[in-house]
């Protein structure tokens, strides 16, 4: 038996190649491509999803930083770029999410922003018993979520979707004059459903609750208009589809307006009106920054300018555009070619609430996963039970690569060899 190294493709004669050739031919972003480290040419990379990319760039940005900046400069660096690196590149970020100068920031975890922003959201809507999410949400917001209420003595209350789309009318019908905080994934992480995030959050603030939206898996590749949108809080990561490198600081998102009426529950030094008086008593600066709470991290901080400065080149409109393109591809490659072979759409068909991933479930899936990885040469992820996700950031993924790896996928299937690949699951997948 063959196998599928021996035939990495493309595969001209296989149905779809030319659609795919002929749409990568007239795509307006395809040059964006060559401003990524791409040095296995051979290797389908399909998890920008959860880590996207290196930008060329961010190479000089690191060697500068940690050259002149440290190397040289040293603790002056801090009076000379670094004490507003994070509102800078903040603001830098703020157009792709439809925000405005001095709304987002750069900051800690998304997972620690969300505690923080829901935990002064909840005390700021002190009387109101309830905080509301839906179970499409990631595990940590909900962990999050559920300790803030625990905290506050609130009730956390998880609406059910009972599949894998959002369930818009029962989370409608969960909110209400008892709740003080809705808090969903606009995209959400296991089959790219997308929220309308000007409906949820009008519904919301019919009934006098607040709204904080995890952006994580839309922020870089849907156009998003917070401020239009009257949205409250929002927090996202940085290191998917905004290239900022693993483990880069999240984004915390607060609307101007709200900013003064709202206290930071982790208190700290960054946060305070005079960091340098050293004063024992906390007073909160003005501001986004009032949500600090220790020193940024430089190193991580820095590289995040790289990759949104590449997506604001392209224009968020552009990129959406092309990740839409993406994946109907995708979707009529997988009726086309792996339906019959036990594969099952686990993300929206209507491209309007999907975000920039599909997720095929499939019995096999985890074996399938490894042996795409291994023998394939195409890099999902693999989320428990059944889920292959398949990321498409719009910057660096091609048609002709969605094609070659589904005939990837399909060669591996049909002949079985899978089957050697069951084997027991390493901590990341
Ligand atoms: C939707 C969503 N929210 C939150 C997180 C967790 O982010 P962090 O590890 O930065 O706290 C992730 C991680 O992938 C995620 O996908």
């Amino acid at each position: 038996m063959r196998s599928v190294t021996d035939e990495l493709g493309p595969f001209p004669d296989a149905a779809g190649y030319d659609e795919a050739r002929d749409r990568d031919r007239d795509d307006p972003l395809a040059a964006f491509r060559h401003r990524f480290v791409i040095d296995d040419p051979d290797l389908i990379y399909l998890d920008g999803n959860s880590l996207g990319r290196l930008p060329a760039t961010t190479r000089d940005v690191v060697d500068r930083v940690i050259d002149s900046e440290w190397g040289n400069r040293l603790i002056r660096s801090w009076n000379e770029g670094w004490w507003d690196l994070q509102l800078e590149i903040g603001d830098r970020l703020a157009p792709l999410l439809g925000a405005s100068p001095g709304e987002v920031m750069i900051s800690d975890s998304t997972s620690v922003n969300l505690y923080k922003l829901a935990m002064a959201a909840t005390s700021h809507r002190s009387s109101r018993a309830k905080v509301v999410t839906d179970d499409l949400n990631f595990p940590t917001d909900i962990y999050v979520l559920s300790g803030v209420a625990a905290a506050n003595d609130r009730r956390l209350e998880v609406v059910e979707t009972g599949g894998f789309i959002g369930a818009a009318p029962e989370v409608h019908r969960a909110i209400d004059d008892e709740t003080a905080l809705l808090s969903l994934s606009h995209t959400t992480f296991k089959s790219g459903f997308t929220y309308d995030v000007a409906a949820m959050t009008a519904r919301a603030h019919d009934v006098g609750a607040l709204v904080l939206w995890d952006l994580s898996h839309s922020a870089g590749v849907i156009p998003i208009d917070l401020n239009g949108a009257g949205v409250d809080l929002a927090v996202g990561c940085t290191y998917k589809y905004l290239n900022g490198g693993p483990g880069s600081p999240a984004f915390l998102y607060v609307r101007r307006d709200l900013q003064p009426l709202l206290e930071n529950p982790i208190p700290g030094w960054w946060g305070h009106a005079e960091p340098f008086a050293f004063d024992l008593e906390y007073r909160p600066i003005q501001g986004i920054r009032r949500f600090h709470t220790g020193t940024i991290p430089v190193l991580s901080l820095a590289p995040i300018a790289a990759g949104i400065s590449d997506l604001a080149e392209a224009g968020i409109v552009a990129v959406r555009e092309k990740s839409v393109s993406l994946s109907e591809f995708l979707i009529g490659q997988w009726e086309h070619h792996l339906a019959r072979l036990g594969f099952e759409l686990a993300s929206p068909r209507d491209p309007g609430s999907r975000g920039s991933h599909v997720s095929l479930s499939h019995e096999e899936a985890w074996p399938i996963a490894r042996a795409m990885v291994e023998l394939g040469r195409v890099i999902p992820d693999f989320r428990a039970p059944d889920n292959l996700r398949l990321g498409l950031p719009p910057l660096y993924s091609s048609h002709v690569e969605i094609h070659t790896a589904v005939q990837r996928m399909k060669r591996i299937v049909e002949r079985g060899l899978h089957h050697g690949y069951a084997g027991s699951k390493p901590t990341v997948t």
